[in-house]
């Protein structure tokens, strides 16, 4: 894509700081990056652990594969391309919320390596945090729960991740849940022990 940003001068200062932002909401931001296949339960896992943190009075924000599809990004369509445009979009929102003190929960199969990467620089290492949704295929598939694999089966979706499309799992995920064996109750609970030190106020 061009770059047409030779005449544009972003201007930062005298604007609050992401610090004083925290301060206000009394808590310490950062990005939870869900990925895995589609179905093997991202989004299940995201709104059960967005409406924990939201009980325990954290401020939240919840970025999530269909719904970003369907606005922001329903220009944009599966191939190698557009994915990567998808998600450094996502990853820019996903900053903007960091930068203002909110929790951020991001689920999107984001299935390479190096998207993934792409999202760690632009988000900022220290705040970016990767959890394997790991669940195998034959399990996703057999869920079907948007009869997506049935139809990638057909020949009547192309390009579709786990079928004709690649998933690199992640090498050193922050977290990983195995959705296979563990409830969704069990998932958000080890995520929930995981931030609980990094998002207190120090
Ligand atoms: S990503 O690869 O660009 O990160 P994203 O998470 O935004 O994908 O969207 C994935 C969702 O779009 C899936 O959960 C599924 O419902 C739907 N989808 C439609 N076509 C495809 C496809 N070819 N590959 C993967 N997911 C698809």
């Amino acid at each position: 894509m061009a770059n047409r940003s030779e005449n544009i001068h972003p201007d930062f200062e005298g604007m609050l700081r992401r610090a004083d932002k925290e301060k206000l909401l009394g808590q310490r931001a950062l990005v939870l990056w869900l990925t895995g296949l589609s179905g093997s339960g991202k989004s299940t896992i995201a709104k059960a652990l967005e409406r924990k943190l939201h009980e325990a009075g954290r401020m939240t924000a919840l970025l999530d594969g269909d719904n970003i599809r369907s606005g922001l990004n329903r220009n944009l369509g599966f191939s190698v391309e557009e994915r990567v445009e998808n998600i450094r979009r996502i990853s820019e929102v996903a900053k903007l919320f960091l930068e203002n003190g909110i929790i951020t929960l991001a689920s999107f199969v984001s299935p390479g390596k190096d998207i993934r990467e792409m999202a760690r620089q632009i988000i900022g290492p220290d705040d970016f945090f990767e959890i394997f949704v790991d669940c195998p295929l034959e399990e996703c598939e057999a869920r079907d729960v948007k009869g997506l694999y049935k139809k990638a089966r057909a020949g009547e979706i192309r390009n579709f991740t786990g079928i004709d499309a690649p998933f690199e799992a992640p090498e050193a995920p922050a977290l990983t849940l195995y959705t296979k064996e563990e409830s969704v109750e069990e998932s958000v609970r080890r995520i929930m022990e995981f931030i609980k030190d990094k998002i207190e106020l120090r």
